[in-house]
Order: structure tokens, then sequence, then C-alpha cells
């Protein structure tokens, strides 16, 4: 793995920052390229500055629009950063010969499943950001250079806005509160995922694989964890999405299948061992 040379686009991000991190711990020669304070300056929006990219191995992009309700309102920009701009990624990874890591979305499928989601189920996003993100995957496919794409889903880390977080603080602050329990599907510690990634590029593992943790929950079922490690007092109640409207529909069930993963890779660690370990860093 030393050998290969790195180049984690956004830096900044939830999950950039655990390449970066990952990085510096196991001394792998990895640069940064973003907006502002990376090595190399990168706007995924202005492809020019695409032409920094050079001399790397392997492209980690961990860029996206993430804000779900956002897209609702911006979707032709949203789709200019996960679709657009991944394709002309992927064009400039194909010209310098690096390999293309890039992640993707449960939010891509219908909700409509029992059981996870196999790699190959059709795309049927439910809203505009799941829509954007299909547009990333169909790009990468067209540009058909050697890519690994791997969807992931309710990604946490001990940085950055997420539910884990937010669930911490909440639980601490407030004697009760309530959390949807009618949408299902698997957390992900965004530094795992890193690791996760680390892993199956050094497996040489190509194409599309799912990337979360092990194990299956509802957004209740991870709040009331949390709660009991951080605030036990704090009592968690089971609430249905009705009951908190949100601009974008969000999947009922989203359950990512991960057979072809572990079996590159071995076993993933169950969600509960994940939000344990960044909740420790926390105290
Ligand atoms: N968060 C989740 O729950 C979740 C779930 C499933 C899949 N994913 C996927 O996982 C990946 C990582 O998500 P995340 O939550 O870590 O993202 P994030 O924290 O929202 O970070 C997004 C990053 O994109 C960068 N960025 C935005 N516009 C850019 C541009 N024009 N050029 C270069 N960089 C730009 C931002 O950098 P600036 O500092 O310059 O703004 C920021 O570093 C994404 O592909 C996302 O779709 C996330």
């Amino acid at each position: 793995m030393a050998e290969r040379r790195f180049v984690v686009v956004a830096p900044t991000g939830m999950l950039g920052r655990a390449f970066v991190e990952l990085g510096a711990a196991r001394g792998l020669p990895l640069r940064t390229a973003g907006r502002q304070g990376a090595d190399l300056e990168v706007d995924l929006l202005a492809p020019t500055t695409l032409a920094a990219i050079d001399d790397v191995d392997v492209v980690i992009n961990c860029a996206a629009w993430t804000d779900v309700d956002g897209a609702e309102t911006h979707e032709a920009d949203a789709t200019r950063l996960n679709g657009d701009a991944v394709r002309a990624l992927a064009e400039r990874c194909r010209d310098v010969g690096a390999l293309l890591v890039h992640f993707g979305t449960d939010y891509v499928f219908d909700g409509e499943g029992e059981a996870p989601y196999p790699v190959d189920a059709p795309l049927a996003p439910l809203n505009a950001y799941g829509r954007s993100k299909a547009a990333g995957e169909r790009a990468l496919a067209e540009v058909g250079a050697p890519h690994l794409y791997l969807r992931t889903s309710w990604l946490y880390a001990p940085w950055g806005k997420n539910f884990v977080l937010t669930i911490a603080k909440l639980a601490r602050e407030r004697d009760a509160l309530k959390v949807v329990d009618d949408q299902r599907g698997r957390p992900t510690s965004a530094e795992g995922l890193a690791r996760t990634t680390l892993a199956l590029v050094e497996a040489g593992a190509r194409g599309t694989l799912h990337a979360t943790d092990g194990g299956e929950c509802t957004w209740f079922e991870l709040a009331a964890h949390i709660a009991s490690r951080v605030a036990p007092g704090c009592a968690v109640q089971p609430c249905s999405s009705d009951e908190y409207p949100r601009p974008a529909k969000r999947p009922r069930y989203s359950v990512l299948d991960l057979g072809p993963t572990e079996a590159l890779i071995g076993p993933l660690p169950d969600w509960r061992e994940q939000v344990d370990a960044v909740l420790a860093k926390l105290s």
C-alpha cells in the first residue's frame, strides 16, 4: 500500500477528514485537493482546475452536495457537483491513469425493499439528492475508466454535522427525545469507511460495491443506543416520519447488501461497536 500515491478531494468534509487522518496515521503518501487550504487547488465546478491532479495512483473523491433537503430546491446545483463534476473528474483520472474512488448513497434506491439492496438493484431515487447521485453513477459508468464506487449510508464521525453528534448533544440537554422509527438502514462510521476503502483498494476491488457498518437499525434505535451511552436518563421515544415532515422524502428501508464486500475483505464491524468508538472519543 505504501507505494501508492493518493489524492483526497474535499479534505474538509466529514469523510475527507477521515481519509486525511488515516493517511497520516499510516504514513501514506497522500495529498489533498480542495477549494481552500489544500495541497492542490481544485474546485470541481471549475474543470480547468482539475489539471492540478497529476502524479497520482488513487484519487479519493469525498466532495458532494450532501444537503438532502436543500437539493429539493437546488437540484440543478446538486446535479452539477454530484453528476457533471464526477464525469469531469473520472475523465481526468482516466487521462492521468489513476483509479477513481467515489462514494454513493442508499438514497438511490426506492426504499420499498424488504431485504438488503444488492449492488445491481435498479436505481429509483425518491428525492432530488438521490437523483443527483444517480447521475454521478451513470457518469462513472459512461466514462468507463477504472473506478471503485462505494455506496454508503447514514455517515457520521467525531467531527462535522451528523446524527450521532446531534443526538449525543441533545440527549445530554433534554429529558426526552422523539426520533423516527419507520426508516431502517445501516449507520456508517466515516473513520471505519476510510479503513474499509483502503482495504478494498488493497484487495484490488473495482466497480460498484457497498460499504457500511454491519447490522441494521432505525434512527430511533440508533438514537436510543447513543442516549444509553451518554445520557441514560434521557427517554428516547419512537415516532413516525409523518410527525416530522421534511422537504425530501426518505426511503423507508435502505439496508445495503454487504455480501460482495465482505467476501473480499471479511466481516465489517457492527454499527454499535463503531458508534461506541466515536462516542468514546467525544468524552
Ligand atoms: N453524510 C451522509 O450521511 C452520507 C450518506 C451516504 C453517502 N454519503 C456520501 O459520502 C460522501 C462524503 O460525504 P460527507 O458527508 O463526508 O460530505 P460533506 O461533509 O458534506 O463534505 C462535502 C465536501 O465537498 C466539498 N466540496 C463542495 N463543493 C466542492 C467543489 N466545488 N469542489 C471541491 N470540493 C467541494 C466541501 O468542501 P468545502 O470545504 O470547500 O465546502 C466538503 O469538503 C459523499 O459522496 C456523499 O454523497 C454521505
